[in-house]
Order: C-alpha cells, then sequence, then structure tokens
C-alpha cells in the first residue's frame, strides 16, 4: 500500500512520501515540490487545462480563458454548491478542486513510480467559522473528492498539527509549542508537546493539548489592500452625481477577493458600470473600474497587490505598477498604511493564539517555543501579533510553505505504514 501526504493550501500545495524513513516531498511543477493551487481553462486551446506557475504565467500572457485561485475557500464558503462557466459549460466548484487535486496525485505518482490508494489530507482546524455543520461538509466534499481520484484510504489531519510533527524533527529536548501556520486562507493555532522521545508515538492525543483556527489568510490582506490602496483609483468611496449617493461598493470587493473576481465579468455588472460612469462625479476613475470590467484586469490587479504585500515585508514603502491598466498609473503603499488596513485581522490573531493557548490549560509563559509557520507567517505585524500569545516564548520558523505537507507525510506512514 502507498500513502501520500497532501496538502491542498489556498495559494500552494505539496505532496510528500516516505523514503528510507524520511518524508520527501514530489516535484508536483517542474523541479518545484510546490505548486500554486491554480487552475487556467485556455480558450483558445478549448480542452487545454493549466495548473500551477504555468497557469498563472499563460493568463497574464493575455491567453482567453478563465483562472481560477484560492480554490479551497471554496470548500468553506456558500460557493460550495456553484457553478462556473468555462467556456460554453457549466462545471460545479468543487469539480474544479477535483480537477486540481487529481493533477496533484498524478504528479506525485509519476515521481513515486507507483499509485498512491492512502492518503493523509490536510485541513485547517476550520474550514468554517461557528458552523460545525457547514465545516463537516466541507471536509466531506474534500473527502468525497479524494476517493474519486482514485484515493482508496482517507484520513485527514490538522494542518498545524502536521507542521508540528515537521518541526519535531529538528528538535532535541521535550518542548511545549505553540504552532501558528498563517496561510493564505485559514490561520491555525496547535499547543502541542513535542520532543524527541514522543516522534514514534503511535498516539499523539495526550500531547495535543488545544487547536484553534479562523478564516483569516493572506488573500484576506490582498482583499483589503486592494481595497485600501487600489479600488479607490477605480472610483471607490467616489459620489454619484444625480443621486448624491456614493458608488456601490458590492463590485469593487468582488473585485478584491481572488475567490470572486470572475464573477464581476457578466454582462449585467458591464451595464450598470457603464451607466454609473455616466452619472460619476470622477469618471475618470470609474472609466478605470469600467475597463478592468471589460477586458478582465482584476487578476492583474490582484497579483500587483499581492506583490506589493510581499514587498512590504521587507520593504517600508512600495510603488505599486499599475500601467497595464493605465499608461503610468501607480498605487503608493506603506508598510504603515497596510498594517492599518489589516488590523482588525491581526487582533483576532492575537486573540485566537491566545485562546489556543488557554484551552491548552497552560498559562502563557509555559509555552516554550512559538513555531511560526505558513506564507502569511512572514507578514512583520502577524509575528508581532501572534507573539502577544505567548511573550516569553522563543520564536522559531521554518518551511514556511511546505511544513504541512512535510508532517503530514509523517503522519500518512504512521497511519497506512
Ligand atoms: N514574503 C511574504 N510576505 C507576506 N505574505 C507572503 C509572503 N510570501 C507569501 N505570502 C503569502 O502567503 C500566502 C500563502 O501562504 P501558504 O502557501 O502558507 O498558504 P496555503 O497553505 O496555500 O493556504 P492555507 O493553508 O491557508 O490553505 C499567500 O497569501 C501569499 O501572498
Ligand atoms: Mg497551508
Amino acid at each position: 500500500m502507498t500513502a501520500c501526504g497532501l496538502d491542498f493550501g489556498t495559494s500552494n500545495s505539496a505532496l510528500g512520501v516516505m523514503r528510507a524513513g524520511t518524508p520527501v516531498l514530489a516535484p508536483v511543477e517542474g523541479e518545484s515540490t510546490l505548486i500554486p493551487s491554480a487552475i487556467f481553462f485556455d480558450y483558445e486551446h478549448m480542452g487545454r487545462t493549466i495548473f500551477g506557475r504555468h497557469a498563472i504565467a499563460t493568463y497574464i500572457g493575455e491567453h482567453d480563458g478563465r483562472l481560477m485561485r484560492a480554490l479551497k475557500t471554496i470548500l468553506g464558503s456558500s460557493l460550495i454548491d456553484e457553478k462556473t462557466a468555462v467556456g460554453n459549460r457549466r462545471i460545479a466548484l468543487t469539480e474544479v478542486v477535483e480537477i486540481f487535486i487529481r493533477h496533484l496525485k498524478a504528479q506525485g505518482e509519476a515521481f513515486a513510480g507507483t499509485e498512491f490508494n492512502s492518503v493523509v489530507h490536510g485541513r485547517p482546524v476550520r474550514f468554517v467559522d461557528g458552523d460545525d455543520e457547514a465545516d463537516a461538509r466541507a471536509q466531506n466534499v474534500l473527502e468525497g473528492i479524494a476517493h474519486k481520484v482514485g484515493f482508496k484510504h482517507v484520513a485527514f489531519e490538522y494542518e498545524p498539527i502536521a507542521a508540528a510533527y515537521h518541526y519535531e524533527d529538528t528538535v532535541t529536548r521535550e518542548e511545549i509549542v505553540l504552532v501558528a501556520d498563517i496561510g493564505g486562507g485559514t490561520s491555525d493555532f496547535t499547543v502541542i508537546r513535542i520532543g524527541p522521545d514522543r516522534r514514534g508515538k503511535p498516539d499523539r492525543k495526550d500531547d495535543i493539548l488545544a487547536n484553534t483556527g479562523i478564516r483569516i489568510g493572506g488573500t484576506d490582506f490582498d482583499t483589503l489592500l486592494n481595497v485600501d490602496a487600489v479600488m479607490p483609483l477605480l472610483g471607490l468611496g467616489t459620489q454619484l452625481i444625480s443621486k448624491n449617493l456614493p458608488m456601490p461598493k458590492a463590485t469593487y470587493f468582488e473585485l478584491a477577493t481572488w475567490a470572486t473576481i470572475n464573477f464581476v465579468y457578466n454582462h449585467k455588472t458591464e451595464r450598470e458600470t457603464r451607466e454609473l460612469l455616466a452619472d460619476a462625479c470622477e469618471p475618470e476613475k470609474v472609466a478605470r473600474l469600467y475597463k478592468t470590467i471589460r477586458r478582465h484586469l482584476g487578476h492583474r490587479i490582484a497579483f500587483a497587490v499581492e506583490d506589493a504585500k510581499i514587498a512590504l515585508s521587507t520593504a517600508e514603502a512600495h510603488d505599486m505598477p499599475l500601467g497595464f491598466l493605465e499608461s503610468g498609473l501607480h498605487a503608493q503603499t506603506t508598510r504603515t498604511g497596510f498594517e492599518r488596513a489589516i488590523s482588525q485581522k491581526t487582533h483576532k490573531l492575537t486573540e485566537m493564539a491566545a485562546q489556543c493557548v488557554t484551552m491548552s490549560g497552560l498559562k502563557p509563559e509555559q509555552v516554550d517555543t512559538i513555531f511560526l509557520t505558513g506564507g502569511s507567517s512572514l507578514v512583520p505585524a502577524v509575528r508581532r501579533a501572534v507573539s502577544i500569545a505567548a511573550p516569553n516564548a522563543h520564536a522559531t520558523s521554518g518551511s514556511d510553505f511546505l511544513s504541512v505537507a512535510l508532517g503530514l507525510t509523517r503522519e500518512a506512514s504512521r497511519k497506512f505504514g
């Protein structure tokens, strides 16, 4: 029986197998062991489906077609039952997830030289905040997909616990760790006891002291930065002449949210925006919105915003080029402005991390280490927010994009041999 660990992430995915007692990640896109969770349905070559970086590059190369990113957020939202137009077909969004996971599995099997029949799938602590039924449904859908793509045995593990198992491989003494996995879609926390002597234990229930999670991640930071720094250039916050009202906000928010960008590209929104343009106090701005809708530029903007966000992790300011929208157009961003835009979210992260420590029954000072992982843990404000929950703990980090997949792989070998 061959088992793998599979981390289907909101932004990036990875898959691993055990080799000589060590988890090894499969190259899933060219040489890379990490693949962006993105699909491009190419209309110029109907029937061609492209994945990962290649999907994004083809799309940016202005091929006509449909790009989909942040697929995982669909599972925890009301979009779980939605269909989407792909060419002249309508397919369920969950089928898009299935196509992606099938591809990932095939890449892993090509590397392993064998078919997989078992998988340990990662899952966030919460797919859905505050709704257990919807949360269970999200896992059921993912489990159904895993069976459909050919896994006979499917188990789930919380992503931060998997990250803890990966971190455990590196420690030389026993520690109480607060793991914070801050990804693209969710932030997940675990307080766990780890150590060299515990690694081999078949059952870790007694070591896992608490888990919490919330649907906050880097894609939310993208939305907030987009709404703060770019959408005003497209008329958000400007007035209409006749009605003495501001421009309606809904389209701006859809456009600034990865999972809903495509929803804006329809005749109705286009017509309504044309009407609003005729009534706009600042038509030069609303004209950019109209162009964005007509030319399908929403993803281009979202990528520019994500690049700016990443730049602000190391720089104090970043000039975001938007020349594809209008010659010479830029959006100015600063770290301070970004931190202000995401401050409600970072407060929530402190709350969730602190709640995890409280639920563990330990005092904050009993936490030895904070292990930060996930791409969004690279945001300085996020690191600060989490560290408040265990102020005396030593903070460490590593394998930001791969720790979960490596831990899931270890867990797969423990569960399925
Ligand atoms: N240097 C950086 N600074 C800030 N954010 C970053 C940086 N590098 C990557 N990110 C963000 O990290 C997120 C992706 O992280 P990661 O790959 O851990 O998420 P994921 O595992 O796909 O998502 P999830 O676990 O929530 O389903 C994206 O939102 C990306 O923009
Ligand atoms: Mg992740």
